[in-house]
């Protein structure tokens, strides 16, 4: 977890005087030499945003100016998980989303809400506390406070988070917490009691892979298409999915027969689709940072090729602005033989290198969102 003290920075200072600090040397070159990729998303009626952290922005003025340059939409990596708002019962802690607020208010920037109920992101005590009591008044309290608290700031909520689990789930769900507590109903009671507190909202359920075809990916299509369609058909407020996109070189290559069909059926369902997490993990680490740098780029290419061309999908959100960040590692089985050109990390998978230079990823999304597939 982020604590308190690991974020000593406060961001407010930095934001209001001057509201966009000055960009680093790095910085600059690269806002000389892109365009803004939400500014090109609009022109095609669409967002473009990033993950991001308050700690990082603070401490990197550069960051902050390029994010506020590229982004029209901002989401919180971390800071509005449950177990970072409320690490300890009852003692709350909102100041990093509220300056990811403030700074979405100050520059006209939407907010995206990730997320409300997520395992993972849910602090021990609540685990403890929903299997011995039972209560669903613990979940409805933490989204009573938290979708209050930026009602009319986010715009969209991933209301439940990867609840998708074709091969050790129950009927293809994630045997959870809230599932092994509430039953497989607790999804739609999640939307339902979002929708109370969030009444003008786009509420969704927010997943990964469903990209590339092979057998694992192909079950959780199905599965996640056949649980839209009962929670349509059973009139629950749903009214977009996040399909999360962490593209991986590993399992390509992505075909257009696989996720377009996947796509439309989404958009049949009368639902709206953002792709909320887009990355790239590398597998191969052998060759030259701008090799490495063309594959992340071709894959992105490809796959925005075929998932801008559903209407559907609004917007597409970036798990990060810079590889510094990435939350990708390179792992053990990774091909990292790499005499030639040294330490391979970081992973080369967001539109900015380590020191915030654009590279041809950003390249890509600015022609594709604006509708220039050349
Ligand atoms: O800040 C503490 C640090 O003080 C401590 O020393 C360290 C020890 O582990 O932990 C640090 O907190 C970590 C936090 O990120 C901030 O770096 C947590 O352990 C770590 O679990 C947390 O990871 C985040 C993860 O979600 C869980 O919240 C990742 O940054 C974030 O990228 C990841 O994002 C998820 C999406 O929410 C859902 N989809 C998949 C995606 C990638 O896993």
């Amino acid at each position: 977890m982020l604590t308190r003290r690991a974020f000593s920075a406060s961001l407010l200072g930095t934001l209001l005087a001057p509201m966009v600090p000055q960009a680093s040397p790095a910085a600059t070159e690269a806002s000389q030499a892109t365009g803004s990729l939400h500014q090109a998303a609009r022109t095609t009626g669409r967002f473009f945003g990033s993950a991001v952290r308050s700690d990082q922005l603070a401490s990197e003025g550069g960051l902050l100016a390029e994010v506020v340059r590229q982004c029209g939409m901002l989401t919180p990596e971390i800071h509005l998980k449950w177990n970072s708002i409320e690490h300890k019962q009852g003692q709350y802690w909102f100041e990093p989303v509220d300056e990811l607020v403030q700074i979405c208010r100050l520059n006209g920037l939407a907010l995206h809400g990730h997320t409300l109920l997520w395992e993972q992101g849910t602090p021990a005590w609540a685990l403890r506390a929903l299997r011995r009591k039972k209560d669903w008044a613990l979940i409805e309290n933490h989204f009573a406070r938290v979708l209050t608290r930026y009602k009319g700031d986010a715009l969209r909520w991933d209301v439940v988070n990867e609840p998708i689990d074709t091969q050790s789930g129950r009927k293809n769900l994630r045997r959870n917490t809230f599932h092994q507590v509430f039953g497989a109903s607790y999804i739609e009671r999640a939307l339902h009691t979002a929708r109370a507190y969030a009444p003008d909202a786009v509420l969704m359920l927010n997943d990964y892979s469903f990209e590339y075809d092979n057998p694992v990916d192909a079950d959780r299509r199905k599965a996640f298409l056949q649980l839209l369609e009962r929670l349509k058909a059973d009139g629950v407020p749903l009214d977009g999915v996040g399909v999360q996109a962490h593209l991986d070189l590993g399992k390509g290559p992505l075909k257009r027969t696989v996720i377009a069909p996947f796509l439309r059926e989404i958009g049949q369902l009368g639902l709206e689709i953002v792709v909320t997490e887009l990355d790239v993990k590398e597998r191969d680490y052998r060759a030259s940072p701008s090799v490495r740098d063309s594959r992340v780029a071709n894959e992105v290419a490809a796959y925005l090729d075929i998932v801008l061309d559903e209407p559907a999908v609004k917007g597409v959100v970036t798990w990060g602005m810079s590889d510094r960040h990435s939350w990708l590692k390179v792992e053990p089985g990774d091909r990292t033989n790499t005499r030639k050109y040294g330490n391979p990390a970081p992973n080369r998978g967001l539109p900015y290198d380590a020191r915030m230079r654009a590279k041809p990823m950003h390249n890509v999304l600015e022609q594709r969102l604006s509708g220039r597939n050349v």
